[in-house]
């Protein structure tokens, strides 16, 4: 054998010695590098001896049947509360665009109703011998947007534009008030979605591209909606909160929903991390896991993400649950058998749909068979317990008889209007100021046009009464302002005139025209664009601009976008 070879060979083998050396020194180094990248957060809620000890009384007491199903979450129009009664399901949802009884135009009342019959057949154990009290979640993401009357405010891109981490506890403060009127303890909120590409359809769910701002308005949500760690935390004014959706998912390549993500590690810390880091410093009680893949393995089965980062690095103790079957769209998984999920650290199926039943029954199988460890079960039905005793839900009244549960007034009421007034103002962003036109004077003659100029529902965007924001009319929000009322209210008061007309004709020539228009309501992956060309191919709103401007009248545009 020449030297040739036998270099290479023995180089071969030293190379692969070395690279098998390498090999443990490479993985050695990445676990280095990953516990670098992962700091273990100083979450503001600590263990507490007398929690933990109840809920391991409880837990001892549970079968595999009862921890099951505290780990199935469905969604009010696919089931009953007889099926509550019999199942005990540890919590449930109503989507964006469900109400009571399928009626947009529930009561408070009605809400209420519906969260006390939940409750009370969850706590009866007559059926299902047990009484652990029933959640009821909601994306409550812009106020307590399904209910019709509720405060809203400016979606999270206008909230970040204000840059106001104050205005945003109180706006969340406000929020937690409202859900609690209609008797529900838990809403799917902050989104913490760091937006870097604004062709996603959610970038208005995202409070900024900027890190530091989504962290800092994440611990300032949380706190207005739990309440700080240290003073009324989760006490009967406030709700559980819920930092979403984890991990990446306003970082997808071409902004797709539900899309990849390939960011680095790093870069998922630095950028998408940070809202979790802001949120569960601050003591948020769960997560939502995300639809998007890291890198072509979607979240809901990512142990690594799930449960060595989030629960083990970072320290976060409370649940995650998933979104919307997201565990279906896990590799090798339907929506109704994912034991991959629950082995990657979901510890609540969010289960729409009639998937709940065969995902109960295949996942109390899965644990017999051993697919899904016990100790799993008892980790994820223990971090439940840990949140519902934190929240004094096993103390509490049902939600009928709660400190705010009825009192109508507080939807809606001035109070909660003016934060959402000051909101509107501060979200405003100012892009240019042609010859000094504006502050317009109130006492000139004003066209308002535009066909997003008396449209509340075109003004609010998405989960708005219904999931996308669309088939409403003005008087589905009642107490709300549309922003041609507000200007009439104004210049009215000032003494000078105005008109509407969406089209922007007039019979006397005004001396300005304020043009209100903007994108169409849209949730989640319906508003995902190719490109931000507004209107393309018909371009009508900058069609009646530059009619208006033919005509010699200076134009104030307001453009709506999300
Ligand atoms: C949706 C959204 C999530 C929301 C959930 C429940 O698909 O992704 O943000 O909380 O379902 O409505």
């Amino acid at each position: 054998m020449n030297t040739p070879l036998k270099i290479s060979i023995l180089a071969g083998a030293m190379f692969a010695l070395t690279a098998c050396n390498n090999g443990n020194d490479t993985r050695a180094i990445e676990d280095t590098k990953a516990a670098e990248i992962w700091p273990k957060l100083d979450i503001a809620v600590k263990q507490d001896q007398e929690v933990e000890a109840t809920v391991k009384e409880i837990m001892a007491s549970m079968t595999l049947k009862q921890k099951v199903a505290q780990m199935i979450q469905p969604e009010i129009r696919d089931i009953t509360v007889e099926d509550m009664r019999t199942y005990g399901f540890g919590s449930y949802l109503n989507g964006g665009g469900a109400f009571p009884n399928n009626n947009k135009h529930s009561t408070a009342e009605d809400w209420i109703k519906l969260a006390d019959d939940m409750y009370l057949a969850s706590v009866d154990e007559s059926v299902d011998g047990t009484n652990i009290p029933t959640m009821w979640g909601t994306d409550a993401v812009h106020g307590h947007n399904n209910v019709i009357g509720a405060t809203l405010f400016p979606h999270n891109i206008g909230l970040g534009a204000a840059n106001n981490p104050d205005l945003i506890e109180k706006i969340a403060s406000v929020t937690a008030t409202e859900v609690m009127v209609t008797g529900i303890d838990w809403v799917f909120a902050p989104t913490v979605a760091v937006v870097r590409d604004d062709r996603w359809g959610r970038t208005y769910e995202g409070y900024s591209e900027d890190p530091e701002i989504v962290r800092n308005y994440a611990a300032s949500i949380v706190k207005g909606l739990q309440g700080h760690a240290d003073k009324d935390f989760l006490s009967d004014s406030r709700v559980i909160s819920t930092v979403k959706h984890f991990i990446g998912d306003g970082g997808t390549v071409k902004g797709d929903d539900q899309g990849d993500n390939i960011s680095s590690e790093q870069a998922l810390f630095d950028i998408h991390a940070q809202g979790y880091v802001g949120g569960l410093t601050a003591g948020a009680q769960s997560v939502m896991a995300s639809f998007n893949s890291w890198h072509g393995d979607k979240v809901h089965g990512n142990k690594y993400l799930l449960t060595d980062v989030l629960k083990d690095k970072m320290g976060f103790d409370g649940f995650v649950v998933g979104d919307w079957n997201g565990h279906g769209q896990v590799k090798g998984c339907t929506n109704d058998s994912c034991p991959q999920s629950i082995n990657a650290g979901l510890d609540i199926f969010m289960v729409p749909t009639d998937a709940w039943k065969p995902l109960y029954e295949n996942t109390i199988a899965q644990v017999k068979d051993g697919t899904i460890p016990m100790s799993r079960i008892n980790d994820a039905v223990t971090r439940i317990l840990r949140v519902k005793v934190r929240a004094g839900l096993f103390d509490k009244p049902s939600p009928a008889d709660r400190k705010f549960s009825g009192k109508t007034e507080l939807i809606g009421q001035q109070s909660h209007r003016d934060v959402a007034r000051q909101a509107v103002r501060e979200s405003l962003v100012l892009l240019k100021n042609k010859n000094n036109l504006l502050p317009l004077n109130p006492k000139l003659s004003i066209l308002v046009a535009g066909d997003a100029a008396d449209n509340i529902g075109k003004q609010s965007g998405g989960w708005s009464i219904t999931w996308q924001g669309t088939n409403n009319t003005n008087a589905d929000f009642p107490g709300g302002t549309s922003i041609y009322e507000g200007l009439q209210q104004q210049v009215t008061a000032a003494g000078g005139t105005i008109n509407l007309n969406v089209d922007g004709e007039f019979e006397d020539k005004p001396d300005v025209a304020i043009v209100v228009f903007g994108e169409e309501p849209y949730a989640e992956g319906h508003g995902d664009r190719e490109n931000l060309s507004y209107q393309q191919g018909d371009k009508r709103d900058l069609a009646l601009i530059k009619k208006l401007n033919a005509q010699g009248i200076p134009v104030v545009s307001i453009f709506i976008s999300g």
